[in-house]
């Protein structure tokens, strides 16, 4: 009997290969001490994934102030730099794989996080709703960063890529989805800008465009993928029929760079989006993206094994399914049932 595509290896490119098309999509656990320290709690859970294709890890803040809540790990000291290598040394003593996730959550955040200050964002904004994992704490208004506060983000961006790699990361996935600060640059409810960083799909690009490039240099465009979101789905970002056209530009211009990878940022990749020429995201960015695609988003065993087989995408990322079940890949080979994901599982980190 053929092998499903599913458990086929790999080759992202010269430098990286995978042993199985299933990705551990970036979940964030707010298990990291008061000083974003990641502990060897996450070492062993990310060491107990490693039979993953690709381990991908939870949202990690490239400067203190990039933060959305308390606890999440980051990459910008030395404390941290060192931290994290238990967690690769554990994963590759395990032979896996593992990317981590860059993250400046932008707007997402609040002045409690930030010394006082109000979040950045491409515009000023305000975001209603309360702050997810913060109790009593509600969003509000977001102020549009400085050219120079941007320049500041994309040298912080290309710091934590070089301090990821010496922790003995295999690369790193700028998070450009789900709203967070680089997406927030990427749609037009967010992005009112009338610089060089808005206004058109070619200025509202530069964002993500200059943090690929400063990461690209600083460790090798092989081992830099991009979490996109073309459809406006999550974090109060409304979507806009013109959005459309900022990505295709985007995609366009990354088809020029050797770069990892691009992954979909979603929760639900059935769903279809009216910018997106009512195309499912992951659809949408196959049609404009030529490299590797990631896509994540409610599949299961039987609609990523389609889905690769159709070509529709080349690896696909499983995120509450590899929370409910550390040993999820011996599972789909094996075809035990699954256990169940719950919320109630955020609580410890198994
Ligand atoms: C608890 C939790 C935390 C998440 N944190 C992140 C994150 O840090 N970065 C990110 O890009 N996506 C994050 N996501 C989204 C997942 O990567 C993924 O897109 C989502 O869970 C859908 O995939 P699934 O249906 O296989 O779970 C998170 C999802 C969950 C459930």
């Amino acid at each position: 009997m053929a092998i499903p595509h599913i458990f086929s290896t790999y080759t992202l490119n010269s430098l990286l290969s995978l042993k199985n098309r299933i990705a551990m999509a970036p979940m964030t656990r707010v298990h990291a001490d008061a000083l974003l320290v990641p502990t060897s709690e996450m070492a062993r859970y990310y060491a107990r994934r490693a039979d993953a294709g690709l381990i991908i890890t939870e949202g990690t803040v490239i400067q203190r102030n990039a933060r959305g809540h308390d606890h999440v790990p980051g990459i910008f000291n030395h404390d941290q730099l060192q931290a994290w290598r238990q967690v690769t040394s554990a994963v590759h003593a395990n032979q896996g794989l593992i990317f981590m996730q860059l993250w400046h959550t932008g707007r997402v955040s609040h002045p409690s996080f930030l010394d006082g200050s109000l979040p950045l964002s491409s515009s000023e904004t305000i975001m209603s709703g309360r702050v997810t994992r913060a109790q009593g704490l509600q969003y509000g208004k977001s102020r549009a960063a400085t050219r120079q506060e941007i320049q500041d983000i994309v040298q912080s961006y290309a710091r934590a890529a070089s301090n990821a790699f010496s922790a003995g990361f295999d690369g790193i996935e700028i998070h450009g989805a789900n709203g967070y600060l680089i997406d927030q640059f990427l749609h037009h409810d967010t992005n009112k800008r009338t610089d060089e960083y808005g206004g058109t799909p070619e200025n509202m690009s530069r964002l993500a465009l200059e943090v690929l490039h400063a990461c690209g240099n600083a460790i090798g465009y092989e081992r830099v993928g991009m979490r996109l979101s073309p459809g406006a789905y999550l974090n109060e970002i409304s979507g806009n029929l013109r959005d459309g056209l900022v990505f295709r530009h985007l995609l366009k211009q990354l088809n020029r760079i050797p770069m990892a990878y691009v992954h979909t940022g979603n929760f639900d990749d059935a769903r279809k989006f009216p910018e997106l020429d009512n195309m499912t995201m992951t659809s949408f960015i196959r049609t404009h993206y030529q490299g590797t695609l990631i896509a994540c988003g409610g599949y299961t065993f039987a609609s990523a094994e389609l889905g690769i087989s159709n070509n529709d995408f080349d690896l696909v990322a499983m995120g509450r399914p590899f929370i409910a079940n550390p040993d999820l890949v011996q599972r789909l080979r094996t075809q035990l049932p699954l256990k169940p994901y719950d919320a109630a599982m955020l609580n410890t980190l198994y």
